[in-house]
C-alpha cells in the first residue's frame, strides 16, 4: 500500500500558541501561514491543526459552536483558504481536527434541544431523567468523565440531565441518531471541499456509549463516581458508524484519517479501526507510549520516583508493531497537546541537545508516520508556572478542585507541572525577544521562562542543536524511506533497561542510550558507516559501544550478516 501518508512527516500545530500574527496574544491562522516556510525548511510534509472552529473556548476549541466557521480569534474562512493554498504550494498537506463526539453547549443544536421540555433536537444529544436518591435529584448513573467530574449535567428548565464525558460545556452527540450522523458528514464534506487533506478525528473512540446506562462498579472515587471508560469507549457500534462515514464521505476524496482512540484501545481494536483490508481509518493514535515513566496520576510520588521505564516503552512500541505490520499503519508520536513535554518525560533538561535529538531519532525511524509536536523540534520542556491561574485549561482547573481537599496547593501545582497538558500548550519559542517572538503582547498562556536559551532562532545558528538534528534526521528519513517506511523493524536487547535500539530493514541500525551515564552496548559490526551521531565521537571496541549520556547513533550496515 503505497499511500502518500505513509511517507509523510507530520507536525502538529496547536494554533492558540503557535504564532500570533495580529498581536492580540492568541495564535492564529495567519501566524501559521507565516511559518509555513519554516515548516518546509524543517522537512515537514503534513500538518495537523488543532480545532479553530467557532467556539466559546471552554476546552480551547474542542467545544465547537459552529462547525462551518473559523473562530474570530483565529481568523476567517478566507485565511483558511489561503493557508491551504500556501501549504500546498510548499507541498505540505493539511489535516484538520474534526470533533465529532460532542459540540459546545452553545451550538445551535444544543440550544434548540434545551429550549423546550421535549424538543426534537434532544435526539441529537443524550438526555436522560435523573434519579431520586434520598429525596435528592441525582444524575442517571455514577459515571465519571475525563475531566474529574460526573459525566452528567443537569438542565433545570427541562428537568433532564445530558451526558458529557468531557466538560459540562461539551454535550456528547447521539450517534445512534441517523439524522445527526448525516449532519456531521456534511461538515466533513464542507472542509474537504475547501481543500483540506483529511482529518485527525478527535475522541473517535467515544462515539458509541453503553446504552443500558447502568452504574459502573470499577474505579469508584470518594464521591461515588466511577471512572470506567469502557462505558463510552471502543464499543462495537462505532465500527458501523465509521463504515458509513467512510462509504458516504471519506471514500469520495483522496484524504487521510487518523483517529484518536482513547479509552485504552488495544491492538486488536486498533486493527479493526485501521487495517488495510476493511478498516475504516488510515491509522489510529493510541496512548500506550505516553506515560512509561509513571508520571500519570503521580500526585503521591516524589520526583525521583518518576523514571522512564525503557523496557516498558520498547515493549509498547513493539506490541503495536507486531500486531499491525503488514496489516495496518500507525502514527508515531511522543506527545500531543494533551501531554507533558517529552523532553521532561523521557529526556533530560540538563542534556537538552543529546536527549532531544535522541528522541527525534527514535521518532523518525520507528514504524509509522511520525508526528512532531510544535516545539519538540527545539527540545521545549515543561512549564515553570507557579500559580494555578497560569494553567489555562479546564482539565487542570477541575483536577485542582478534585484534589484541593486532600493535598496542599503546592503539591497539586507540582503535579500539574509534571503532568498537565498546559506543558505542551505554552507559546512556541521562536526567539529571545519578549514573549518569545510568539506575539508582541502578553499572551493568555505564559511563555516558558527558558525561552531565551531555548528558541528556534538560536538553534537555527547552532550545528549541535535539537533543531539541526531534527532537520538532518528528517532528511535521512526521506533519503532512506524504502528502509524506514517499508522495511521491517527488529528491536535489539528488548530487556535492556538502558538502551533503546532497533534495526530497520536489516540495514539501518539505531542505537540510543536513555541514561545520564555511560552505557555499554554490544553489537559486533563489520562494515558500517555513521549517518547520524549526536556526539563528536563514537567509542567502539571489540564489538562494544560505550555510549555517552543520551548518545544516539544511526548507522548504515554496509554488509549483510553484520551482526
Ligand atoms: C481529545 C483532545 O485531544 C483533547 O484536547 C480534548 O480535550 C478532548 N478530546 C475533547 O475533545
Amino acid at each position: 500500500m503505497n499511500k502518500w501518508w505513509k511517507y509523510a512527516v507530520g507536525y502538529q500545530i496547536y494554533p492558540r500558541s503557535f504564532k500570533d500574527s495580529n498581536q492580540d496574544g492568541i495564535g492564529d491562522l495567519r501566524g501559521i501561514i507565516e511559518k509555513i516556510p519554516y515548516l518546509y525548511d524543517l522537512g515537514v510534509t503534513l500538518i495537523w491543526i488543532c480545532p479553530f472552529y467557532r467556539s466559546p473556548m471552554d476546552d480551547n476549541g474542542y467545544d465547537v459552536s459552529d462547525y462551518r466557521d473559523v473562530d474570530p480569534s483565529f481568523g476567517t474562512l478566507e485565511d483558511f483558504k489561503e493557508l491551504i493554498k500556501i501549504a500546498h504550494r510548499y507541498q505540505i498537506k493539511v489535516i484538520l481536527d474534526l470533533v465529532l463526539n460532542h459540540t459546545s453547549d452553545e451550538h445551535q443544536w444544543f440550544q434548540k434541544a434545551i429550549s423546550s421540555k421535549d424538543h426534537p433536537y434532544q435526539k441529537y444529544y443524550i438526555f436522560k431523567e435523573g434519579k431520586m436518591i434520598d429525596g435528592k435529584k441525582c444524575p442517571p448513573n455514577n459515571w465519571k468523565g475525563f475531566f474529574s467530574e460526573s459525566a452528567w449535567s443537569y438542565v433545570e428548565s427541562i428537568d433532564k440531565y445530558y451526558l458529557r464525558i468531557f466538560s459540562k460545556k461539551m454535550p456528547d452527540l447521539n450517534w445512534s441518531h441517523p439524522e445527526l450522523r448525516q449532519e456531521l458528514y456534511q461538515v466533513a464534506r464542507f472542509w474537504l471541499d475547501l481543500g483540506c487533506d483529511g482529518f485527525r478525528l478527535d475522541a473517535i473512540a467515544h462515539l458509541a456509549k453503553d446504552l443500558s446506562f447502568k452504574d459502573s462498579t470499577i474505579n469508584i472515587d470518594h464521591n461515588g463516581l466511577a471512572f470506567d471508560p469502557s462505558k463510552f469507549s471502543n464499543r462495537p457500534e462505532i465500527f458501523e458508524y465509521l463504515k458509513e462515514f467512510k462509504e458516504e464521505v471519506l471514500d469520495h476524496y483522496d484524504c487521510m484519517t487518523v483517529g484518536e482512540v482513547g479509552g485504552g484501545a488495544n491492538v486488536l481494536e486498533g486493527l479493526k479501526y485501521a487495517n488495510y483490508q476493511n478498516g475504516y481509518l488510515n491509522m489510529v493514535f493510541n496512548f500506550d507510549t505516553c506515560w512509561s515513566n509513571g508520571a500519570y496520576g503521580s500526585i503521591d510520588k516524589k520526583d525521583d520516583e518518576i523514571v522512564t521505564d525503557v523496557v516498558n516503552l520498547k515493549e509498547n512500541f513493539k506490541r503495536w508493531y507486531d500486531g499491525l505490520h503488514k496489516k495496518a499503519w500507525l502514527p508515531i508520536y511522543w506527545l500531543n497537546h494533551d501531554h507533558p513535554r517529552v523532553l521532561s518525560q523521557y529526556g533530560n533538561v540538563n542534556y537538552r541537545y543529546p536527549s532531544g535529538s535522541m528522541l527525534g531519532l527514535i521518532l523518525l525511524f520507528l514504524y509509522g508516520t511520525p508526528f512532531i509536536y510544535q516545539g519538540e523540534e527545539i527540545g521545549m520542556s515543561n512549564v515553570d508556572y507557579t500559580r494555578l491561574s497560569q494553567f489555562k485549561d479546564v482539565g487542570a482547573q477541575n483536577y485542582f478542585q478534585e484534589h484541593k481537599e486532600f493535598y496542599e496547593e503546592e503539591t497539586i501545582l507540582h503535579t500539574l507541572r509534571r503532568t498537565s497538558r498546559c506543558n505542551a500548550r505554552s507559546p512556541m519559542q521562536w526567539d529571545a525577544s519578549a514573549y518569545a517572538g510568539f506575539s508582541e503582547v502578553r499572551s493568555e498562556m505564559d511563555v516558558n521562562g527558558n525561552y531565551k536559551e531555548v528558541n528556534v532562532q538560536r538553534q537555527q545558528h547552532e550545528k549541535d542543536s535539537v533543531l539541526a538534528s531534527y532537520k538532518q534526521l528528517i532528511k535521512l528519513r526521506k533519503q532512506y524511506s524504502k528502509d524506514v517506511v517499508d522495511g521491517s523493524l527488529t528491536f535489539i536487547d528488548l530487556k535492556d533497561p538502558n538502551t533503546f535500539s532497533f534495526l530497520k530493514n536489516n540495514r539501518l541500525l539505531i542505537i540510543t542510550n536513555f541514561k545520564e551515564e555511560a552505557i555499554k552496548f554490544t553489537y559486533p559490526l563489520n562494515e558500517w558507516q555513521i549517518l547520524f551521531n549526536n556526539y563528536k565521537e563514537v567509542e567502539y571496541q571489540d564489538g562494544i559501544f560505550t555510549l555517552k549520556p543520551y548518545q544516539a547513533l544511526l548507522i548504515e550496515l554496509l554488509k549483510e550478516n553484520n551482526s
